[in-house]
């Protein structure tokens, strides 16, 4: 099958993409607290970012003749980011660390892209992998930042 491996990353991307979606918006509606409406906003702007993402790769997929999964359950059963519950009175700290291991989720998916199109001779997707890679690499950076850590370091 042409780019087999490219199109296994597309759709779990798809996937994870719209998982990240999800729990953004519970992240926008959860907070409270001490920063309460930067947080909020920003999480608006991730939001959009990830969807934009997410349609991107999604159509990548159709563009080279695959199917992306497109319902809630098969997002859910694909993803390795789980659905976890709405829960008021977490410390915003929490919130955020738990975007940033999102964030890397894609990230380690993106670099599992690059590899495989670039063994496969696709290098649009290539493309589309480095960007996205490149931008989630900023928010962590950001977000790593705003809990006093490193952008590598989640001690
Ligand atoms: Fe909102």
């Amino acid at each position: 099958m042409q780019y087999g491996e490219t199109k296994e990353v597309l759709n779990q991307l798809t996937a994870d993409l719209s998982q990240a979606s999800a729990a953004i918006h519970q992240i926008h509606w959860y907070l409270r607290g001490d920063d309460f409406k930067r947080y909020h906003e920003l999480m608006d702007d991730f939001r959009e970012d990830v969807e934009e993402q997410l349609d991107e790769v999604a159509e990548r997929l159709i563009i080279i003749d695959g199917s992306p999964v497109s319902t809630l359950e098969e997002f859910a059963e694909k993803s390795t980011i789980d659905s976890i519950p709405g829960e008021w009175g977490k410390p915003n700290s929490e919130h955020i660390e738990r975007l940033v291991s999102i964030f890397r989720v894609l990230v380690s998916d993106y670099s599992k892209g690059i590899e495989v199109a670039s063994k496969e001779g696709d290098d649009v997707s290539e493309d589309i992998f480095i960007n996205a890679k490149g931008d989630l690499e900023l928010h962590i950076w950001m977000m790593q930042a705003e809990l006093n850590k490193a952008p590598k370091n989640d001690a």
